[in-house]
């Protein structure tokens, strides 16, 4: 079983081709944009982590991993839409640089570009990843709305956060996992197994960015930090300091979300600092993490094949961007 590292070479040939056609250049110039200024291509890297576990990774891993990987720039590019988001990995965002039609379109047709590379893979795996493909793509809207929806609330309580960070985001890692492992020729409790692996490690992954849209360093994470502050997302860190702040710092918090003033974000991150939501973050984060691991250490394969996702795991709970 390969490294992530080792992997990822490997995946970035594959993406380093060219998915779209010249013409007309605004909209596929838009969507090959996106998929230049990188990432760290976790959710590609996890289908071919999900089939070598239990097999040789083969042409049909590398088209589901790309699929994947479009689906997720597709709906990154919509997110930055809906969360008016001016910078993503270090760079303008789509809708920025080619305005916000373009980027509509752009994700639209990275979305039947991750379908066509789904349809090409042997009919023996089709329909059970096909099917699997749809359902987590309607979750990941259903979450993104609830996402959109808690902004307006005055409100959430932590397992709907927990519900909204589960369809959004780790989903889509989970699904990723479990596409490799039915490439593979896992079993069904094999691949439900690491299907929640990945569900519990999505989560504490989302975690850590809403962490790092607070906390994260500017010139490593990439994104506008205070973004989620900004927009009113409730965040398990907004969310724990509205249920532990003392009254005083509570007001001032519920005030701070009504307005968008200069200092919102410094004034909001000092009431995070003093409600110890670091040490609540760890926490969580630890939580998830431990679950996740329950899953991994239940999977029937050799025990030497699991290291790659476990240091995987460590990476992504720990990472800065
Ligand atoms: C960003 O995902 C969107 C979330 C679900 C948090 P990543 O952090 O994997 O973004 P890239 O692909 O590495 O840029
Ligand atoms: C995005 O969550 C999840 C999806 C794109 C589906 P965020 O809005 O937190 O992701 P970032 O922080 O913009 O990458
Ligand atoms: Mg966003
Ligand atoms: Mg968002
Ligand atoms: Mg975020």
């Amino acid at each position: 079983m390969r490294s992530f590292q080792e992997l990822s070479v490997f995946f970035e040939q594959e993406v380093n081709k060219r998915f779209f056609p010249e013409e007309p250049k605004n909209l596929y110039d838009a969507a090959q944009y996106i998929i230049g200024i990188g990432g760290k291509r976790v959710r590609p890297i996890l289908v071919l982590m999900g089939n070598e576990i239990f097999g040789e990774v083969g042409q049909d891993a590398f088209k589901v991993a790309a699929s994947i990987e479009l689906f997720h720039n597709f709906s990154l590019i919509h997110d930055d839409i809906m969360d008016k988001a001016p910078l993503r990995r270090g760079a303008e965002t789509v809708h920025i640089r080619y305005g916000e039609s373009t980027a509509l379109l752009a994700g639209d047709v990275m979305l039947v570009r991750a379908y066509e590379e789904i349809a090409s893979i042997n009919a023996s795996s089709l329909a059970s990843i096909f099917t699997l493909f749809n359902r987590t793509a309607k979750e990941v809207c259903e979450g993104q709305q609830m996402d959109m929806d808690f902004e307006n609330r005055a409100e959430v309580l932590q397992n709907e956060y927990l519900q909204m960070i589960t369809l959004k985001t780790s989903v889509l890692l989970a699904a990723s996992l479990q596409m490799g492992a039915i490439l593979g020729g896992a079993d069904d409790t094999d691949q439900a197994h690491l299907y929640e692996f990945g569900k519990n490690l999505g989560i504490a992954f989302q975690l850590q960015d809403d962490y790092l849209d607070a906390f994260g360093d500017p010139d490593k994470f990439g994104k506008q930090v205070g973004g989620d502050i900004i927009a009113n997302k409730k965040t398990f860190l907004l969310i724990y300091a509205l249920e532990n702040a003392n009254p005083q710092m509570r007001n001032e918090l519920i005030e701070l979300l009504g307005n968008n003033e200069a200092d919102k974000v410094s004034r909001v991150l000092q009431i995070f600092r003093a409600c110890g939501v670091d040490q609540w973050a760890n926490a969580q984060k630890e939580h998830f993490f431990n679950l996740a691991m329950n899953h991994l250490h239940a999977l029937r394969v050799d025990e030497a094949k699991k290291k790659p996702l476990i240091d995987l795991a460590g990476f992504l709970i720990q990472r800065e961007s």
